[in-house]
């Protein structure tokens, strides 16, 4: 591990930097591009490429259009109203010696033609502008096909299709709504060929990567009459099932959108199911591992999660930062309900010259055994091994080595939760069989990491729970043993692992300031006789908070043989625990109790309180915030629920497994008279949960700006 590498990385270190960097010359091309426009709009990308042999650190460029106005943007913090000016945002300052920035705009053209400004910049040395737009002349097809993987073939072939589009043209593309028009445009990025079709959301909010804007081109495309047939890799692979005809023909739904006769319905030739899952299976040589995988990067933003974010109030402030995708079913790998999958993710990310990307592999048979509401697919026993290994890990394993991938530092989430449930809760029935020797956690998580390792470019992290489970003493011993053998017996041993991660989905702060220094020694209260983790809170743990917890966890690791260099992340979507009941001071109370509860800035009534809980957004991710941290990352993405509030909110047909936890249950109370502290309505685990969205971002800490 090169801890000064890490100082140099520091916030504090990079501010100035990019201070420094402002009044530098810089050998960087800036380019404008307009990659679409649309009777009344234009979208177009701006990129900024370090052809110098320094790394560019903080940028800043600008422009103006005669009569264009910009409406939105991504990937850049925006400012001015003509001229603009936009800025890097935190995971796009730095652009190493030949890599690019890329940001987006999206605006209204007033009237006039969507024009091609110049880019201003003391970043640039030099500056190019072009245009994208596939001609719409007859039988044209899209000058650019982004990328080239798909075999998948749109065609649109009728006038009545182009109203149709028109009409849905601010449409809003993700989640589950999908459209009764289709495009085939080219031009920029993941939103070619997106299908757009619920017309209950048309004129929301456009995503910030979506835009949208395809169901304009295909319009102008389209009313010239002619067929435009695009062979980009537009359908995003598994939407091709909801465009087939009859779903298309049948599922108009809103009187403001003409219906669709069957003459003029898209016909799509979807991947075939071998091609989803034969991509190279020979290992891809990415090169050697790095020390840490964070440095330099550039993180994905999953464009699905970030549009549903910008759709909330004060989501913009959330919506263009890193998180993880979660592959929690089988079906989650290569979806045929039209939302995506690995693949999709992996090529949006090369799309935004991104080389982090989170993915959490989730599906262990016997899944969160102690727990109801993310009970996987799979159970333990011969079926449940079979089918994890051969359905899910290493489908995987076979799309992580597909060369094309090659230059994205994948990030493996080990399987949250579950080799800690098998240190404190093997009175479980789900978790004793999940121990088992041949079918439990234990030999499938071994079986994941030997299939992961010779991909060099996978960055496996394994899971450890967090402080408020594993911090006492004894379970943190037994944990280090049960975890670092599971790894230990994996084909690359104690290599296999770039870390651990701690706090996945969890709440526990990072910090308690007020109370950290007081972890291991007596209440300040009590004279010297009583130490302060003797506080009901923390029931004698001697970890208040997470970075304690992975300091003492990783070099408990490399006492036990691991590497030096291994590093921990941290889960910071939610331990913000900012808003109006954050204590700035340490309490005065001579009551211990009193003084932990008065002092902490973790809310819950209880450390163990894990579902739907009212905490903020935390730190930002980050690279090598701390020595021997990695990054703090954002593996639960702020929004999604932990798990339904109630039994009727329970069930849903695609995760029939997931269940009714009452810990998820805001009016239940254990036998220890502690409430769940859960908040009301919430939706099954991993869907939308608007109202825990709001709440994390008004008490994000630190403050969202
Ligand atoms: C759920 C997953 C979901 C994840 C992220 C988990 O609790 O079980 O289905 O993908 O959270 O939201």
């Amino acid at each position: 591990m090169k801890m000064s590498l890490r100082k140099t990385l520091g916030v504090a270190s990079l501010l100035s930097l990019s201070l420094a960097a402002a009044s530098q010359a810089h050998a960087a091309v800036c380019s404008y591009t307009l990659n679409n426009e649309w009777n009344t709009g234009f979208q177009g990308t701006v990129s900024i490429t370090n052809n110098g042999t320094t790394a560019i650190n903080g940028w800043t460029v600008g422009w103006s259009y005669a009569n264009n106005r910009i409406t939105n943007s991504w990937n850049a913090t925006l400012t001015g109203n003509n001229p603009y000016s936009a800025s890097a945002l935190n995971w796009n300052s730095t652009i190493q010696p030949g890599q690019s920035v890329t940001f987006g705009v999206q605006g209204n053209k007033n009237g006039s033609t969507a024009e091609i400004p110049t880019i201003t910049g003391s970043v640039c040395s030099s500056v190019t502008s072009s245009s994208s737009v596939p001609t719409t002349s007859s039988s044209s097809a899209p000058s650019s096909t982004p990328r080239s993987s798909s075999s998948s073939v749109v065609s649109i072939s009728s006038s009545s299709q182009a109203s149709q589009c028109a009409a849905v043209s601010q449409c809003n593309w993700y989640g589950t709504l999908y459209p009764t028009c289709t495009t085939t445009v080219s031009g920029w990025g993941y939103e070619n060929g997106k299908s757009c079709i619920s017309t209950a959301t048309c004129a929301a909010q456009p995503s910030p990567f979506g835009v949208v804007a395809g169901c304009g081109v295909t319009s102008s495309s389209a009313t010239t009459s002619s067929a435009a047939t695009s062979s980009s890799s537009s359908v995003r692979s598994s939407s091709s099932s909801i465009l087939s005809s009859s779903s298309i023909a049948t599922s108009p739904s809103s009187s403001s959108v003409a219906s669709v006769s069957s003459s003029s319905v898209v016909s799509i030739s979807s991947r075939s199911s071998s091609s989803l899952s034969s991509s190279s299976s020979s290992v891809t040589s990415a090169g050697p591992r790095m020390d840490n995988p964070f440095v330099g990067a550039q993180w994905y933003i999953d464009p699905i999660w970030s549009a549903k974010a910008m759709a909330e109030t004060g989501g913009s402030k959330v919506a263009n930062y890193n998180t993880a995708v979660w592959m929690d079913r089988i079906g989650a790998i290569a979806p045929t309900d039209g939302s995506w999958g690995l693949r999709d993710h992996l090529d949006a990310a090369l799309d935004q010259n991104a080389n982090v990307i989170q993915v959490v592999v989730y599906d262990l048979p016997n899944r969160d055994c102690h727990a109801l509401a993310s009970n996987g697919e799979l159970t333990q026993g011969v079926e449940g091994t079979t089918r994890y290994r051969a359905e899910y890990v290493d489908v995987l394993a076979s799309i992580f080595a597909d060369p094309k991938y090659r230059s994205l530092r994948i990030i493996a989430i080990i399987e949250p939760d579950s080799l800690p449930n098998l240190v404190t809760n093997l009175s479980t029935p789900a978790c004793q069989q999940a121990a088992d020797a041949t079918h439990g956690y234990v030999p499938n998580t071994r079986y994941t990491l030997s299939k992961f390792y010779p991909i060099t470019n996978v960055y496996s992290y394994v899971d450890i729970g967090h402080s408020g489970w594993l911090g006492w003493t004894d379970n943190f011993g037994k944990a280090v043993t049960l975890i670092g053998d599971a790894i230990k017996g994996a084909t690359g041993g104690v290599n296999s692992v770039a870390g651990f991660v701690s706090n996945t989905s969890g709440y526990t702060p990072l910090y308690e300031p007020f109370l950290d220094s007081l972890a291991n020694s007596a209440f300040p209260g009590s004279g010297g006789g009583t130490q302060t983790r003797q506080a009901k809170f923390y029931e004698w743990n001697p970890h208040f908070s997470e970075v304690s917890f992975v300091t003492a966890w990783r070099n408990a690791m490399i006492s036990a043989g691991f590497p030096s260099n291994i590093g921990m992340l941290v889960d910071t979507s939610r331990n913000g625990w900012g808003g109006a009941n954050r204590p700035t001071a340490q309490s005065t109370s001579t009551v211990l109790d009193t003084f932990v509860d008065q002092s902490r800035i973790d809310r819950r009534a209880h450390r163990g309180n894990w579902c739907n809980q009212r905490g903020g957004v935390g730190e930002r991710p980050q690279v090598a915030p701390v020595a021997g941290i990695d990054a703090y990352v954002w593996v639960k993405p702020p929004g999604e629920s932990d798990g339904a509030a109630s039994l009727e909110l329970s069930y849903d047909p695609q995760d029939p497994a997931k269940g009714f936890d009452r810990n998820c249950d805001p009016t239940f109370t254990n036998a220890s008279g502690t409430n769940t502290g859960a908040m009301p309505n919430a939706p099954v685990a991993g869907r939308w949960f608007s109202a825990g969205f709001k709440q994390l971002v008004d008490n994000a800490y630190p403050p969202l700006e």
